[in-house]
């Protein structure tokens, strides 16, 4: 639906901006020479990373003037001194106005500031203040510096009230003030008033274009001394040889005395421009840069990241009429920060660092911050909605399909969301365990959040302490082998109550609904275990047909995601809106919901608790806290908890074992050697297969893991979410990506097995592959800290059951109909099964 809706808004649009670009590209003008344009969009997908970086690599291809559409604004980047001299100094005029835009109109009190402010009498009298009363050198050496900023730390309006209070207006001598005089005499022209908003727009330009310069300034020059110690410690000796030892305060009486400051701040302007592109220009009038035509009205970017040398090849401040008016205060602010630092301190990187640990990556969207990552290769994407077009199908197959073309790590975008997946072992080892840590926490989707209480279960708890607490005590009180042991007798019960029911289809000889009866089983096995509750006896809260839906609808909920996951904001939670998308989600929770309350009131009767089901467990705990525990269990963690046995055990264990029988009746050969060996193993005619019998039929154990290899229930393990920056196989993956490991890829991997497609179960006879977490070529349970702990409770189920029918029974497909033709078609999103449900014909053996 997601993907739907996003074709529908480009194709409703595709027209109109085809139109639009035709009509561009048939003018008579000779434009500056554009990379390819996407209907709609123009040139926007170009702009994939860092724009100054983005606009470099075009301006290789491309060439110094460059002529975008950003969506359908042209935009004209302009990438080498010469051309940057014909815009900023022969053509300034032309060139001298700003485009409008909603952010800098609404921050510029409707573009009554002086950066913002489109050409016009207005600028030319503000700018020209500005120069003469606001920035000149004699007034930047007046301001108390602290001053301004302490006030400006508070709203505007606050701080201009504040200077108009008598005591203030005539001793503060700063920006506010002077301004304010400046209303007072009235001294200008009278077409050209100034107004309370007039201050405010200015102290805007400040606050935005004087703190985040001057620091990106001070950032880079510190990082770049501290990359270059032999620098650091010339500026040092020069500067406190110069000023002598012992010196209380330095100020800005001293900077005059040291070029070598002077030279460190230039060489980190040209290398680190904190404003790579200058603050973009429109043309007033049609002009001409080096023989191409600018229509009116068009943006100018000058990209001047990558300039070298004197005047127009160095314009960290921008050049011309609109040149920044604040170059003495912000050169006088970056020299003295830096001088203190450098006089005061010795700088030395954190314990166990070096220089080439520093990381210069670079961030950020009008100033230049900070790194440029070696992200895993991605397929192409599109503007808004990323690589989710490549997602339609099941999701682990179109992933397999790019990792087939991309490789074993592929970078993704999903909306907004950064995705790797990882398709090979070396890889999901790299994840698993050498980064285990970074990689074990969870993303949060609109889906998980509401079904675990927010986030209050273990499956997708992000990590943390409340994680690792929760994850320890079910660990030990729920899932212990001496635990998974005291439920034995419930999962005999159960597969008791399977084998006489499929005797009396054999009876009947009519077919049995296997996928159907998986699930009945694991879900009754998990509702007495999780709940005590036994479908074979009176009282049952809600029929066992409702619960099975319900486990396919929260398992659809979580599966399917809403806009938010992909949109993160006001965008996404509108359409969530629109198409109504949490109805579900809330829908399936309060039913859930209302029947754990049920339950847990049950429990709390007296007499409640008789049996040791999870619940109970839960409560004894609940009950034996102490006030001073600092780690302590709510109603809504013992609701989240079992919501997480609920749906992590029932639809996974049935779905192993429906497509174990789907392949044995694929594959005649392996079912009859299978019978023979259980048969053979357990003796003939055996009243009861127990647990007892577990794990003496190697050949079945095979079986399992041949099973888990081709069709692992959750393709993708549960998405991990990275906390911190990691490398994987060379690759930079930041924090916060997604993982989404691709075991089902990985189960298929030529260079790793044999016949990969084929269902062999013998490959695993010589060899010591489990998929107990410790070999990456098999991982259905996942691995590290955050593998499945109902391991043991599952294969105990799975192999059981399995035993038991094929021991008792010989299977046929109905109709005569031959088992190598059976459908494998899947369905699912977080759970695969098989679409078409299973439906085979017993005959009973003993
Ligand atoms: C064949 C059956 C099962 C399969 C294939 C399976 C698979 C998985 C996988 C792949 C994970 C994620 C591991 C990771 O992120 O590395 C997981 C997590 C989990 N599983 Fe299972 N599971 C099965 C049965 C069960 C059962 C029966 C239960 C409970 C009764 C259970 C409870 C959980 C829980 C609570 C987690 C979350 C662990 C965490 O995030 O710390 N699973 N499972």
């Amino acid at each position: 639906m997601a993907i739907l809706f996003c074709f529908f808004l480009v194709s409703l649009v595709t027209l109109v901006s085809s139109i639009f670009f035709k009509q561009i590209k048939n003018t008579k003008f000779n434009l500056p020479p554009s990379p390819p344009s996407l209907p709609i969009i123009g040139n926007l997908h170009h702009l994939t990373g860092l724009p100054h970086r983005c606009y470099h690599k075009l301006s290789i291809k491309y060439g110094p003037v460059i002529l975008l559409h950003l969506g359908f604004v042209p935009v004209v980047v302009i990438s080498s001194s010469e051309a940057a001299e014909a815009v900023l100094k022969t053509h300034d005029l032309e060139c001298c106005s700003r485009p409008k835009t909603v952010g800098t109109g609404k921050l510029s009190y409707g573009f009554k500031d002086i950066s913002f402010v489109p050409y016009s009498e207005y600028w030319r009298e503000m700018r020209k203040l500005a120069v003469t009363e606001l920035f000149s050198l004699k007034k930047v050496q007046s301001y108390s510096i602290n001053k301004v900023s302490e006030k400006l730390d508070a709203f505007y309006q606050h701080v201009i009230d504040d200077h108009l209070k008598p005591s203030t207006l005539d001793s503060s001598g700063d920006i506010v003030a002077l301004m304010l005089d400046m209303i007072k005499k009235k001294g200008h022209k009278d077409d050209f008033k100034l107004n309370v908003d007039n201050i405010k727009a200015v102290l805007m330009n400040i606050f935005l274009a004087g703190i985040d310069t001057g620091a990106i300034t001070m950032i880079w020059a510190m990082t770049e001394l501290v990359k270059k110690p032999l620098v650091m410690k010339r500026a040092q000796e020069n500067i406190r040889g110069v000023l002598g030892l012992k010196r209380d305060r330095i100020t800005e009486e001293d900077l005059c005395k040291f070029d070598c400051l002077k030279h460190i701040v230039k060489e980190t302007l040209r290398l680190h421009p904190p404003v790579p592109f200058l603050v973009p220009r429109e043309t007033i009038s049609h002009i001409k840069i080096q023989g191409y035509d600018i229509p009116p009205k068009t943006q100018i970017q000058v990209n001047v990241l990558h300039f070298r040398g004197q005047h127009f090849d160095f314009l960290p401040f921008g050049s011309g009429r609109r040149i920044c008016p604040a170059i003495s205060m912000a050169i006088a602010t970056v020299e003295l920060g830096l001088m203190n630092l450098l006089y005061f301190f010795d700088w030395r990187l954190p314990d166990g660092m070096k220089v080439e640990d520093i990381d210069i990556e670079e961030a950020g969207n009008v100033t230049n911050k900070t790194s440029k990552f070696n992200l895993p290769p991605s397929p192409s994407s599109l503007p808004i909605i990323g690589n989710l077009h490549h997602l339609a199908g099941l999701p682990h197959r179109c992933f397999h399909k790019l990792s087939i073309k991309y490789g074993p790590l592929v970078f993704l975008r999903l909306g907004s969301v950064p995705v790797v997946v990882i398709s090979s072992s070396e890889a999901a080892e790299a994840v698993l365990k050498t980064n285990d840590l970074e990689c074990c926490s969870r993303p949060k989707t609109v889906g998980s959040g509401k079904l675990s209480y927010g986030f209050k279960d273990i499956t997708f708890a992000p990590y943390g302490e409340y994680w690792r607490e929760v994850r320890k005590l079910a660990v030990i009180e729920l899932f212990s082998s001496k635990k998974v042991q005291s439920f034995r007798y419930i999962r005999e019960e159960e597969v008791d109550f399977v084998v006489k029911k499929v005797s009396e289809s054999a009876l009947k000889q009519s077919p049995v609904d296997l996928s159907k009866t998986f699930f009945s089983l694991t879900a009754s096995i998990i509702c007495r275990v999780a709940l005590g509750q036994n479908f074979n006896e009176s009282g049952f809260v809600i029929d066992q047909d409702r619960i099975e839906e319900l486990v396919t609808e929260s398992a659809e909920a979580l599966g399917t995601f809403t806009f938010s996951d992909f949109f993160p904001g006001g965008l996404g939670r509108f359409v969530d809106w629109l198409f109504q998308r949490h109805k579900r989600i809330n829908k399936v929770f309060k039913e859930l919901d209302a029947f754990y309350q049920h339950v847990i009131d049950d429990h709390l009767k007296p007499e409640g608790r008789k049996n040791q089901d999870i619940v109970t467990l839960i409560l004894d705990m609940i009950d034996k806290q102490e006030d001073s525990d600092s780690f302590k269990l709510k109603m809504d963690n013992l609701k989240a908890i079992v919501m997480d046995v609920f749906l992590a055990g029932i639809d996974t264990s049935a779905v192993t074992m429906i497509w174990a029988m789907t392949e044995l009746i694929r594959n005649p050969r392996v079912m009859k050697k299978a019978q023979e060996s259980i048969r053979t193993t357990l003796g003939l005619k055996k009243e009861r297969i127990t647990e007892e019998d577990l794990g003496k039929v190697e050949y079945l154990n095979h079986i399992l893991k041949e099973t888990f290899r081709l069709h692992p229930a959750l393709p993708f393990v549960v998405p991990r979410e990275t906390m911190s920056h990691i490398k994987i196989q060379g690759y930079d993956i930041p924090p916060k990506t997604q993982i989404q490991l691709n075991v089902w890829t990985i189960g298929r991997d030529p260079k790793r097995w044999n016949d990969p497609e084929e269902f062999n179960p013998e490959r695993f006879a010589n060899s010591s592959v489990d998929f107990r977490g410790q070999h990456f070529d098999l991982l259905p349970f996942g691995s590290g800290r955050r593998i499945c702990p109902g391991m043991p409770m599952a294969i105990a189920t799975v192999e059981l059951a399995l035993m038991n029918l094929l021991y008792y029974f010989d299977w046929s497909m109905p109709d005569g109909t031959k088992g190598e033709d059976i459908d494998m078609e899947e369905a699912g999103n977080i759970s695969i099964v098989k679409k078409i449900p299973l439906q085979l014909v017993p005959v009973q053996r003993y």
